[in-house]
Parts: structure tokens; sequence; C-alpha cells
């Protein structure tokens, strides 16, 4: 039997494109070059599978306009929000995502996000490359001590009992909040709040990590953000779309939250400009799962579900409307 053609839309570590070539006929993107939806659709033709990843978007009027060849969407990402499941499944198309791999890299992140917004590193490392320091100081430059404090985790999936795992190594007490609470022993002590309102008002630390979903979109709004309470941190790891960016520029200048760790943002990569007119926040390029052993694992979990649908007739990491 002719071996299956995949389309790869970025470039991936070097092992996992070597292991797609060795088991598929592929089409790389070796330049690593931005495809647009509708090059994507023409790149497909003649494809039986896609592996696409976040920067794919993958809307009902793409997937429709898929050939009719691809059988197959396992995009390289945990998230799947940049395609439409329902959408998919009505053409008969399986979705796989990548869950697990990027969990620790995803969650040291949000502690970076943490500790650099809390200590104002966005503006104290600033000063130090503009040769603006001048002398320590026992005022300035004061940040946010966050050690003993609460961690309040939105959305306490695998990365978020990953965050706080790493929290509590900062003496921090955990609450979260779920749609449903987690098990005794899943939750190790952490705190449960039925609903959101409830998790902002003890939010010292909030970190949000739940999936972009139509409950979820906008529920960082500027109600919840006037809940938090005095010096606290707001740290995205999730998706930016969680987050009305007006509200929570119009918060950070009002001092609620007092500072925020973005990784993830509304429209990536065209953020919006607000932010950077502020010195209480401090921003990432969505670096979340940017490092070498896990962007190779996610490439290479998207094969292991390729393989699973094409050799050994497994769902793999199917997801579903
Ligand atoms: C994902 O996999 O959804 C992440 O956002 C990529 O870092």
């Amino acid at each position: 039997m002719a071996r299956p053609t995949i389309l790869i839309t970025r470039k991936w570590p070097d092992r996992a494109q070597a292991r797609a070539a060795d088991s598929y006929e592929v089409r790389l993107n070796e330049d690593d070059r931005l495809i647009t939806t509708d090059e994507l659709v023409r790149a497909a033709q003649g494809c039986d599978a896609l592996l696409p990843t976040v920067t794919d978007r993958l809307d009902a009027a793409a997937i429709n306009a898929l050939p009719a060849s691809i059988k197959i969407i396992a995009t390289a990402s945990v998230g799947y929000d940049h395609i439409d499941i329902a959408a998919a499944q009505a053409r008969g198309i399986a979705v796989t995502n990548t869950p697990d791999v990027l969990t620790e890299a995803t969650a040291e992140i949000a502690i970076l996000l943490m500790l650099g917004a809390a200590r104002g590193a966005t503006v104290a490392e600033r000063m130090l490359r503009q040769g603006e320091w001048k002398s320590w100081s026992p005022t300035g430059m004061l940040g946010i001590e966050v050690s003993g404090k609460r961690m309040a985790i939105l959305g306490m999936g695998r990365i978020g009992k990953s965050v706080a795992r790493k929290a509590r190594a900062f003496g921090m007490e955990i609450h979260y909040h779920n749609r449903r609470p987690l098990d005794p022993g899943e939750a190790e002590g952490a705190i449960f709040h039925e609903t959101a309102d409830s998790l902002f008002k003890v939010a010292d630390v909030l970190s949000i990590n739940c999936a972009s979903t139509p409950e979820t979109r906008g529920l960082v709004n500027a109600d919840r953000l006037a809940l938090l309470p005095d010096d606290a941190v707001l740290v995205n790891t999730a998706r930016g779309d969680i987050v009305d960016d007006e509200a929570l520029i119009a918060g950070l200048k009002t001092g609620r939250p007092a500072a925020a760790g973005l990784d993830v943002f509304n429209n990536e990569p065209n953020f919006h400009r607000g932010y950077l007119e502020l010195g209480n926040v401090f921003l990432l390029p969505h670096l979340g799962s940017a490092t070498l052993s896990t962007r190779t694992a996610m490439a290479e979990r998207a094969l292991d579900n390729l393989d699973a649908f094409f050799k050994e007739n497994k769902p793999g990491d199917l997801v579903t409307a």
C-alpha cells in the first residue's frame, strides 16, 4: 500500500521531521514560512493528512475547502481552538492533539511570568541595558513577594496541576476553579471554588490555565478583575482570548491587577500595543512549549497519532466537538 502523504505546515526539530520522512511521504516547510489558510488548502491537494499547529487557522470554510483525500488533522499542539472540530467531524476528518508533552515546559513559563511580573523584571532589565542603573536603592524597584500567598488556578487540568505543584514549592496555598472539583487525591489539598468570581477574590496570583472555549472566552473581564485583592499578579499561558485586553490594560493602570505576565495574546502576533506602554507587565512571545525537547515531543506525539490512525487502527489523542 502506498505510504500516506502528510502536509507538515511548519518546520519542526530535525529528529521529528526525520521520523516523519521515515514513515510517510512528507511535504515540509523547510523555510518555516507562515502560510495562509489558502496556501495550506492548496498545499493539501493530494495529501492524506495534515500536521498543522497553533498558527494554522482551520475554520469551517478552510475545513470545507480541504480535498476529500484528507482523513486526519493531527495538530502538534495541546490547544485545538484553531480548528473547527465540528466542521471536521461533519466531513468525517479525525482531529487529534498533543496533551501531556508540553505540560512541564508551559508550567515553567507560568512561574517565570509570575516572578517576572511580580518583581518588575521588564523595567529592571531595561534600566540595566540602557545604562540607567545608578545605585542599589533601599526603596527602588520594590516588587511583590509571592511566597506564602494564594495561587489561584483558573482551569486545573494537566498544566494547572503542574503550576500548582511548582507553586507549592513557594509555600503558596492553592485555590482553583474548574467545572467540577477534582478527586481529593488529585487536588492534593487545593481549595475548590464553585465560581470564577469566588476564585478571583482570593487570587494573589491568578494563573490562567483553561482551554479557550465559548464558555471561557472573555471570562477575564472588567467585573472580575475588580474582584482581585490588592497586589494581585495575573499570569496567562493559556490563550489570549480568555482575557479582555481593554479591561486588563485599564485594570493594570489602576492596580487591579498590580502586575501581569503574559505569554499568549488575542490575535497573535498582532497583540494589543497598549501593553507596551505599561511598566507592570512582563511579556513573552508564546514561548510556553519552546524547548527543543518539548517541541520535538509535540511533533512526535502528533506522529504517534498519525501512526495510530494509519497503522494501528487506534484513536490516539482524538478530540471531539
Ligand atoms: C499549544 O500546544 O496549544 C501551545 O499553545 C503551544 O505552545
